[in-house]
């Protein structure tokens, strides 16, 4: 009897010990928060001191971003969130909360005389969609947060008072866009000094966005899409020439949406955006091609070769793309084996392929501003979340009294099917404007995990969203450090225009010229371009990580 009680007692021991490691191996001990503003990071760890999960600090990350990044996203703009659940087989989700077309939306309402009106789709009423960030902020503080939402919203409602300071990326954003804020006296009150930019230091305080915050935290998602703010952003919005009603703000709803699932060597997952963002089809695509090419022993113009290549064919195919709503999306098929093994075999490793040269995508149908923010806790849950107005202030348009300048995401949208958007992005029918339709995406909150690494990745940046994450990413599987996933000199393909474009000092003189010599058509942007917020947490050696992109102001730490 005492050997079998000993076997017996052994067996449990193994037992417990088993669940003791797995419970380890999805236990970091630390939480890690990597944002593009100092005020945003300082309000997530505020949350998660009083015991809030991640799904908390990014609520408080969101909201204290809409206060302090006017420029970069809000409570009048949209967004990905990309969960992370904890767990001996973590859990993903994504919540959609991309802006919608107001009902009245046309496909041909930026049209005349057969023409585009390229103004009325980035400045002003009409550029507006229905906002979604209110709703997801109320959907996560309720369906994962630990917190009420009135306190996960506490830090931004206490920024949009005190005040935030005017640092050198405010600057730039509201230089960008200062006729277009110029034009609105609402907004050029709220974020211009005397109708210039101002000046560095300068204190921004947002009284009524405070109170439009504190109306979500009392009331969640009615306080925004129901009741006296609604009435005040119809009648604002319908003032200036724009067509929201009320419906179109009750009827709004975010969507969970399975995440883009796609599998990688030595056990490695990408889990990233699906439809209607166009990025983690694109990362997929290009992570599978890369796969198949030397790239990680290539001298660095074979590499950029490769890359240039891979971003090419998996561009190509965004025209197939758009709101799973509305259309089907050949997801499958654009992530078969087949079909991506010949993407990858068209590839010349000497010379580049001219983009008139490839093959349009094949007709399968069925049926820079922006922000980005990655959060972990001490569970194991995470978030990587980008979020936007789309161009800097979106559509420099501020409702009276409300604090809110909204977004100009319906520009999007292929307001010319025919033509290209601010990006240069091709436009295509599948992402034609419709009412209640979400416009196609590039932003792309990304993870990559695999039984010992856990890796989150994402930028704004527009239609170079998707390629600034895979030359991250490149640095994650190379094992270069953390610091320099974001730091990396970045270059961009998109298909069309077919150019390479970069940012200074990315290639050499050389290398230029060997590119060239390669029939590549290179075009210096003349400025840095993105924002990224990794984070990284080993889960085999027990660290964690996490960094914030050089280019910007942010701050990325680790929370014992
Ligand atoms: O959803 C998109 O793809 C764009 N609205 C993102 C815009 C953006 O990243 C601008 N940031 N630099």
């Amino acid at each position: 009897m005492p050997f079998v009680a000993a076997i017996r007692r052994a067996a449990i021991g193994a037992i417990l010990a088993l669940l003791a490691t797995s419970a380890l191996a999805d236990d970091p001990g630390r939480a890690a928060i990597a944002s593009p503003h100092q005020a945003a990071t300082a309000a997530a760890q505020q949350v998660l001191q009083q015991g809030g999960n991640a799904f908390d600090a990014a609520v408080a990350i969101s909201a204290a971003l809409a206060v302090v990044e006017p420029y970069g996203s809000g409570l009048g703009g949209g967004g990905f969130f990309l969960l992370r659940e904890s767990g001996d087989t973590p859990r993903y989700a994504f919540l959609d909360a991309r802006e919608r077309a107001p009902a009245a939306a046309r496909a041909d309402m930026y049209l005349k005389d057969g023409k585009v009106q390229p103004g009325l789709s980035i400045n002003g009423p009409l550029a507006a969609a229905i906002p979604g960030l209110p709703q997801a902020l109320a959907d996560l503080a309720a369906s994962h947060g630990r917190l009420p939402l009135k306190d996960s919203l506490a830090p931004a409602i206490r920024l949009a008072n005190q005040g935030f300071a005017v640092d050198r990326i405010y600057r730039d954003r509201a230089t960008m866009r200062l006729n277009a804020l110029r034009d609105d006296a609402e907004s050029a009150r709220l974020f211009l000094a005397a109708n210039e930019v101002p000046a560095l230091g300068t204190v921004i305080r947002q009284p009524e966005l405070a109170v439009t915050l504190q109306g979500l935290a009392v009331h969640g998602r009615d306080g925004f899409y129901r009741g006296p703010l609604a009435r005040r952003l119809v009648d604002g919005v319908r003032q200036a020439g724009g067509i929201w009603t009320l419906d179109d703000l009750a009827g709004y709803r975010t969507a969970w949406r399975e995440p883009l699932r796609y599998p990688l060597a030595e056990q490695r997952e990408l889990i990233s955006s699906p439809p209607p963002s166009a990025g983690g089809i694109a990362l997929a695509q290009s992570l599978a091609m890369l796969q198949r090419l030397p790239w990680q022993s290539a001298e660095p113009v074979q590499r950029s070769h490769y890359v240039i290549e891979v971003l090419r064919r998996a561009y190509r195919d965004r025209g197939l793309l758009g709101d799973p709503d509305y259309v089907g999306n050949p997801i499958n098929r654009l992530l078969a084996r087949h079909y991506l093994t010949g993407l990858a075999d068209s590839i010349d490793v000497r010379q580049a392929t001219p983009s008139s040269a490839l093959p349009p995508s094949p007709a399968w149908r069925e049926g820079d501003h922006t922000t980005h923010f990655s959060v972990i806790d001490a569970q194991g849950n995470a978030v990587s979340a980008t979020l936007s107005v789309n161009l800097p202030f979106g559509a420099a348009f501020s409702v009276p009294g409300t604090g809110l300048v909204l977004n100009n995401e319906m520009d999007d949208f292929a307001a010319d099917p025919g033509g290209s958007n601010s990006y240069g992005l091709a436009g295509s029918q599948a992402n034609a404007v419709a009412a209640g339709k979400r416009p196609l995406s590039s932003m792309s909150p990304t993870f990559i995990e695999s039984p010992g690494q856990f890796a989150s990745f994402g930028t704004p940046g527009g239609s170079r969203i998707p390629s600034m994450v895979l030359l991250s990413v490149m640095g994650f599987l190379e094992g270069r450090p953390v610091a320099e996933w974001p730091a990396t000199p970045r270059y961009h393909h998109q298909y069309l225009p077919d150019v390479v474009e970069h940012e200074p000092g990315t290639f050499s003189a050389r290398q230029k010229t060997e590119l060239e010599e390669r029939g590549y058509r290179l075009r210096d942007v003349g400025r840095q371009y993105g924002n990224q917020q990794v984070l990284y947490w080993d889960k085999a050696g027990g660290t964690m990580e996490a960094a914030s992109d050089p280019r910007g102001v942010g701050q990325a730490t680790v929370v014992d």
